[in-house]
Order: C-alpha cells, then structure tokens, then sequence
C-alpha cells in the first residue's frame, strides 16, 4: 500500500470504530426524527432574542415585536439553509477525495467518511421539510462549496474547512436554544446535534493528527487560507445583508459599511466568543493563527487565490 495521507493513532482508531457502530445502531430517520404533525408555532419565536444579529442595534429598538419575531424566523431559515448548502456540498467533497485517495487511506477514515456523508444528505432532507413546515424559503447560498479547489488539496484541507464551518454552524445552533421557542424548531437542532457531535469528532481527530505530520511553512499555507476563509464566514453569520428583501419591513440596512458595523456590532462580538471562542482557541493551539488573530480581523493578505471569491 502506499504511504497513508491520513492517518490515526491506535486509540483514536478504536475510537473511530466505536462512532462507526453506533452510527449503524442509531441514526436519524427522516419520518420519525421530529413528530412532524406538530407543525411550526410562526407566533412565538423559534430562538433566543439576544441571539438575534441585530440585537442591542438600533435596527432592533427600531421593531415592533411582531417585526422581531418574524425576523428570528428568517434569520433561522438563514441558519438551517446554511446547513442545507454545507451538507450537501460535503459528500461530494468527500467521496472525490476518497475516490482520489483511496489506496493511501485507512480503512476506517474511509468508511466513516461514507457514513458521514450518507448522515449529512439525511440531515438535508430534514432541514428541507423543516423550512417547508415553517413556510420559510430556502435562502441562497452564504458560502460556495469550493468542491473542486479542496480536492486537489491535501485531504486534511477538505477535512479543516467542512470541520470548522459545521463547527460554526453547530455553535450557533446550539447556543441559541430557548426553552421558551417554538418546540419543532428546538427539536430539529437538538436531533442535528446528536449526529453532528460524531461528525465533529471524526474532524477533529483527524485534523490534530494530520497537522502534527506538516511542516511550519504548511501550516502557514493551510493557516493562511483557514484565516481569510473564516474571517469572511463569521461576520457573514452573524447577519446576512440580505435578510431584508425576505422581510415584511424595512431593515434599514442600507450600504455594506452599515453592514459591517452591525456584524461588529458589541453583541455580535459578544456572541462570537461564547459560540467560536473555543474554536477560535483549537484554530490558535494548532499553529494556523497567530495569538492575536479574531475572527473578525480584515482578511489576511495575501489571500490565497482558492479563497479569493470569499473577499
Ligand atoms: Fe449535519
Ligand atoms: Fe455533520
């Protein structure tokens, strides 16, 4: 066999093993993972308020509390359309870079790669009749998946950049949780996490090991991209600019300096630690950011040409 391009240690492989078995033992089933009849409560909020986008802005103070719940609403179908375009883009990343590696990996990276992505296009489907449910729109893409750029790279590229992008995702869906929200939309999340826990162990597992086997000007490279990567996606979660044409008044965000002020905004900041600052850690711990790097730093030059799109 040729020498492996990823690889784990023994005790993560028996580690892998156990969530490749509980994935065949226990996985979601589109049908009965939510009781579906419930249907969606559009009246009440199906999230915290502060974790709004514009929370503690003007553009908030602005709304009535109708406006606000209905834009908790649509900010949410933004957060669950996010997670339609990922999982759908990361099979197809994956199995290209099983096909393309196949001989140079180990057998249980490659099976739990296939059920991972078989998990995510479940994931999809569920997050599809739950915007059906709610009567909410499938909103455009926020990242392309860079299907083609990754799968010419190391593995561990592909890997990285699904990792932290469900990782953002996921905290995200996780922190807003509010025991007073609409019930199917808590439910949904809460399903999503019991898989998606597997999903971000298997990332982290092999991107720590893979990073230990390059060399500082790798790191750099692979930092350099994950830099101007993540410095365009997190302020892009924190509010998309283009939630107003999807609502029933005005946003009164009118130019991207408002915009960008707004994403910055003291709770967005605020927000952006308690959901990334562990993920923001891991990233530093790793070797691909300086200590002083945010996430909310102007993107780093030179941008790597595969990334040049997220400018
Ligand atoms: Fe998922
Ligand atoms: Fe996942």
């Amino acid at each position: 066999m040729d020498e492996q391009i990823l690889s784990l240690s023994e005790q993560r492989t028996h580690q892998l093993a156990g969530l490749i078995d509980k994935s065949h033992t226990s996985h979601m089933e589109l049908e009965t993972v939510v009781d579906w009849k419930q249907g969606c409560n559009r009246s009440i909020r199906p999230k915290r308020f502060d974790h709004s986008g514009i929370y503690g802005t003007p553009h908030w103070d602005a709304l009535s509390e109708e406006q606000r719940v209905e834009l908790l609403w649509l900010e949410n179908a933004d957060l669950t359309s996010g997670f339609i375009w990922l999982e759908e883009g990361l099979p197809l990343i994956f199995i290209k870079l099983l096909h393309e590696h196949q001989e140079r990996l180990p057998r249980h990276i490659y099976d739990y790669m296939m059920v991972f992505c078989k998990e995510e296009i479940v994931h999809t489907q569920m997050f599809r009749r739950y915007l059906a449910t709610a009567g909410l729109p499938v909103l455009p893409t926020p990242i392309d998946v860079i299907t083609d750029v990754l799968v010419k790279m190391h593995p561990v590229a592909g890997v990285l950049t699904t990792y932290l992008t469900e990782l953002a995702a996921e905290n995200i869906a996780v922190c807003q949780d509010d025991p007073e929200a609409d019930p199917l939309s808590r439910r949904i999340f809460q399903e999503h996490h019991k898989e998606e826990i597997r999903h971000l162990a298997f990332g982290r597992w092999v991107c720590e090991a893979a990073l230990e086997t390059f060399t500082p000007e790798g790191k750099t490279n692979l930092g350099s991209m994950i830099r101007a990567f993540m410095s365009t996606l997190i302020p892009r979660l924190t509010v998309n600019g283009e939630l107003g044409q999807y609502l029933s008044f005005d946003l009164d965000i009118c130019d991207a300096e408002e915009l960008a002020r707004v994403q910055r905004s003291p709770n967005n900041r605020r927000l952006s630690q308690l959901r990334h600052g562990a993920m923001l850690d891991w990233v530093k711990r790793l070797g691909l950011a300086p200590a002083d790097y945010d996430w909310f730093d102007p993107i780093v030059p030179p941008l790597p040409h595969a990334f040049e799109r997220y400018a």
